[in-house]
């Protein structure tokens, strides 16, 4: 629908599964359909076109697609009304017009190098849905891009960033590394630098708009070169963005221990913007296993940078991703993770079972031989022992004085708002919602096992 053609906008509503890109994206595409004239829709149920923007790092995230679309197709039958249906992201990409034959209504598939083209391809299927047929599950021929555009560049300003403080900005799309369980080179593509001036356009449009924290995304953060200046790297980066006016926060995910160089640690101590927290991916603490998982960091030299990383900067606090299960990943391997999670003693950690992932190296050569009950154990195990350890930091830090940015009024009281630590901690504290936005010192009085409260000291300004 073209502006103003109606006095009644078109409403979206965007499901998002998956990662934080995937998060970014679908801001990306709020953006682009308010820009050409939709509004969000206060329910699904309220929608002209549902955008289902999906995730396929691992099965059960692919699986959520096919059940809300079932939802979705259950829904039009009992009412007789049904949204325009678009799928994009990761399983789009994955499987394009495999999807169009499941029997399920999807009227557009968008991959995930074509997000500018949503509205267009969205405008195109409602021509086709006239009212005599808007009551039948489409279930062939979806307009469908899947193309490799190659095109890193949104018009500046275009993301409706969802939270009020923080503001995503993407430097590098894809990833070449081709991890043996990694799905992501063959959802993603190649990996595509954004120029470092149109990244600093969005930095300063996300200031403009309120966001104090800039939180930078790839899949390699520390790989990033700028196209348009090849004296920047990412460290240089990370100064550039400091020195726009306004931002306070910097954050960034993620980076691969094997690009930490002593510049970028340098660059996190130096910068007073930059979060005192690095999620450094481990995936493994078995070295066997990670040479079969193709990360191309040993056991050692993780720790290495580990102990590099606290020397330079003691207050550091750390998180990672670690995968169980891995084919060939014997109990020994397994203990391995187990001692390398003690020896570092993460802030907080994302584990996974192993799923096979299409076109993966690992999906071809490596059979999947942990049986899921053992991935099961291996998992709560692996669970168990970083709850104690989380709860040891938490508490460990009881008395301490942080600086919270306080980003939200508190889920479980009104009268408390929310906020994180440099580190990543989020702290509940007694506060309105006039505190949100501000740097604020604040006391810690105790620690839950996932989360810390706190008490507000005066407060400069
Ligand atoms: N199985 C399980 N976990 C996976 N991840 C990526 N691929 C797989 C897979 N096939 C995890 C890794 C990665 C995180 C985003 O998802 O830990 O860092
Ligand atoms: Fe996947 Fe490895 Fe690339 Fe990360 S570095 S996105 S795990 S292939």
């Amino acid at each position: 629908m073209a502006k103003g053609e109606s006095p009644v906008a078109r409403k979206y509503h965007i499901e998002t599964f998956g990662c934080q890109m995937n998060y970014h994206d679908t801001e990306r595409m709020a953006g682009l359909l308010e820009e050409s004239g939709y509004a969000p829709a206060a329910s699904p149920a309220d929608a002209d076109v549902v955008v289902i923007n999906t995730c396929s790092v691992r099965e059960k995230a692919e699986d959520k697609l096919y059940h809300r679309l079932d939802e979705l197709d259950f829904h039009a039958r009992e009412t007789g009304r049904r949204p325009l249906v678009a799928v994009t992201g990761c399983v789009a990409q994955q499987e394009g017009e495999k999807l169009a034959t499941l029997g399920r209504p999807v009227d557009v598939i968008v991959g995930t190098q074509s997000v500018k083209r949503l509205p267009a391809l969205i405008e195109q299927a409602r021509v086709g849905l006239t009212p005599t047929n808007n009551q039948q599950p489409a279930t062939s021929n979806p307009l469908i891009d899947i193309d490799l555009h190659q095109d890193v560049s949104f018009p500046l300003g275009v993301a409706r960033h969802a939270d009020p403080v923080r503001a995503w900005v993407t430097i590098i799309e894809g990833c070449n590394d081709y991890c043996s369980y990694c799905v992501v080179p063959y959802t993603r593509g190649h990996e595509r630098m954004r120029r470092a001036a149109d990244i600093l356009a969005d930095v300063r449009h996300a200031v403009d708009s309120g966001r104090v924290e800039i939180q930078l995304l790839g899949q390699i953060v520390n790989h990033y070169v700028a196209p348009d200046d090849p004296a920047c790297d990412f460290a240089a980066l990370l100064e550039k963005v400091a020195a726009v006016p306004g931002v306070q926060r910097i954050r960034f995910a993620s980076p691969h221990p094997r690009h930490t160089s002593e510049r970028i640690i340098a660059a996190v101590r130096d910068i007073p913007q930059v979060c005192k927290h690095v999620h450094l991916p481990v995936q493994s603490g078995s070295t066997r296993i990670l040479s079969a998982m193709r990360r191309r960091h040993t056991r050692e030299q993780y720790l290495d940078l580990v102990n590099r990383l606290r020397e330079a900067i003691p207050n550091i606090a750390l998180s990672t991703d670690m995968i169980v299960g891995f084919p060939g990943e014997t109990r020994e391997d397994f203990e391995q993770t187990l001692s390398l999670l003690e020896a570092v003693r993460y802030h907080s950690i994302f584990s996974f079972k192993y799923s096979v992932r299409p076109n993966t190296l690992a999906s071809k050569r490596m059979p999947d031989d942990v049986p899921e009950a053992e991935k099961t154990t291996r998992i709560m195990e692996l669970q168990a022992a970083q709850r104690d350890i989380q709860l040891a930091l938490l508490q460990s830090a009881v008395g301490s004085v942080e600086e919270v940015l306080a980003d939200s009024v508190s889920r479980r009281r009104a009268s408390e708002v929310s906020g994180r630590t440099s580190g990543n901690t989020i702290v509940n504290f007694p506060g309105g919602p006039e505190l949100i936005g501000r740097l604020l010192p604040v006391r810690v009085t105790d620690a839950g096992p996932h989360s810390l409260r706190g008490e507000l000291l005066a407060a400069a300004g």
